[in-house]
């Protein structure tokens, strides 16, 4: 099958895109690269011996994109391209709607035009809000984030449901990513981001390396086991093979579904923390500092629906994500720079 990628030379994308080549699928990738860089693509050619077709391009460039349909007659899209900085978004809010929303736009007008029948959307965990409950199940509601990005990925879920419900002959793989952390084992490609993170996992490794001093946990009088914020961390080769056997779904035509990628598991900052000095043999200075605004206790999924319908879940444990995180990380301290 020849696959449309667009963020494809980003965290997920690239991982994902390793996936796609190595079981064989063709891949084509469309990327500004507004928040990667063009040397991911080498390492996905060492990793894979084969390169994928790339071109520099916003997918909110209607008239360029249009050509890229035109040229390449793909079978499916995987839709990751988008701006993910939830501090950043409130902040921009409107280059946050116009990019990812925009964006959005114009890729399903054109993948109408062109009568491709598959698209697989990036969404989040973030699209519950504040939970009610946990483990968080994908009939649960959304909506009521506290910031723009997660409204992006709710207002973009709910456009890709009216496209499924006016055209039943359209297949929509709905994925809502729980935390991915980790990268390719090979330690070649993995997550890079620019500037101090705001993640949890790359500040962990960049204090690893010496690049930041010490680790601020954000609260640690959550009502959780420890009291710091829980969450469903799951290895990025497990949230790329997710896609895979969502194309696969696709291909049965089953209309419109909606998946949850995560382990099922909660995991804490401290428990964290610890997992990733025992898995390195490191030492992780940090200090308890005030809760981070926005932020939630508690998020992990019930993922049983992907296993049921999909016969997927995750198979790497949080031991292996962390030794994949720090191979990454020190082969590669200043990322693809
Ligand atoms: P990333 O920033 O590494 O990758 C996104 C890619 O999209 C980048 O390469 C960027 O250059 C590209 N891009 C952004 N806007 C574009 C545009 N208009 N045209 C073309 N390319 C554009 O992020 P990621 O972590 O790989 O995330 C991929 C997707 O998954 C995003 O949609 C993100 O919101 C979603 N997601 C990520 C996480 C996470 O924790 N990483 C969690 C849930 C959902
Ligand atoms: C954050 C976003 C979420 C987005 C996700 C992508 C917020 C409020 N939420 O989720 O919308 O989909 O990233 O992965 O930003 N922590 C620390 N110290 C740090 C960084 C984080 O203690 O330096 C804690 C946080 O308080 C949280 C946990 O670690 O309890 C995980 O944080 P993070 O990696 O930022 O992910 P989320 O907050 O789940």
């Amino acid at each position: 099958m020849k696959i449309l990628v667009t963020g494809g030379a980003g965290y997920i994308g690239s991982h994902t895109v390793c996936a796609l080549l190595k079981q064989g699928d063709e891949v084509v990738i469309v990327d500004n690269l507004c928040n990667s860089k063009i040397e991911v693509l080498k390492r996905i050619e060492k990793i894979c011996g084969k390169t994928p077709t790339f071109y520099q391009i916003s997918v909110q460039d209607e008239v360029k994109l249009d050509e890229v349909f035109s040229n390449e007659h793909v079978d499916a899209i995987i839709h990751f391209a988008g701006l993910k900085s939830v501090g950043e978004s409130v902040l921009k809010p409107d280059l946050y709607y116009s990019n990812n929303v925009g964006s959005s736009e114009v890729l399903i007008k054109l993948m109408k035009k062109h009568h491709v029948k598959n698209i697989v959307f990036s969404s989040s965990a973030t699209v519950y809000g504040t939970p009610k409950r946990v483990p968080l199940y994908e009939s649960d509601p959304i909506g009521g984030c506290t910031n723009p990005y997660g409204e992006t990925k709710v207002v973009i879920e709910k456009m890709l449901q009216e496209e499924a419900k006016k055209d039943p002959s359209l297949n929509v793989a709905i994925l809502r990513y729980f935390n991915p952390i980790g990268a390719h084992p090979s330690g070649l490609i993995g997550e890079d981001p620019q500037g101090i993170p705001n993640n949890l996992m790359p500040y962990i490794t960049q204090v690893a390396c010496k690049k930041l001093e010490c680790l601020n946990v954000f609260g640690n009088d959550y009502d959780t086991v420890d009291g710091t914020g829980v969450r469903d961390y799951i290895h990025v080769m497990d949230l790329a093979d997710g896609h895979l056997a969502a194309l696969n779904k696709l291909y049965q035509n089953p209309g419109l579904v909606i998946y949850n990628l995560g382990t099922g598991k909660g995991t804490s900052v401290l428990e964290l923390i610890h997992a990733f000095e025992k898995a390195n043999n490191l030492i992780i200075p940090y200090v308890i500092k005030p809760r981070r605004p926005g932020d939630i206790a508690t998020s992990y999924a019930n993922a049983d629906k992907a296993y049921q319908e999909m016969k997927w879940k995750a198979k790497y444990n949080i031991i292996d994500c962390c030794k994949d995180a720090w191979n990454w990380q020190k082969n590669n301290p200043n990322g693809y720079n």
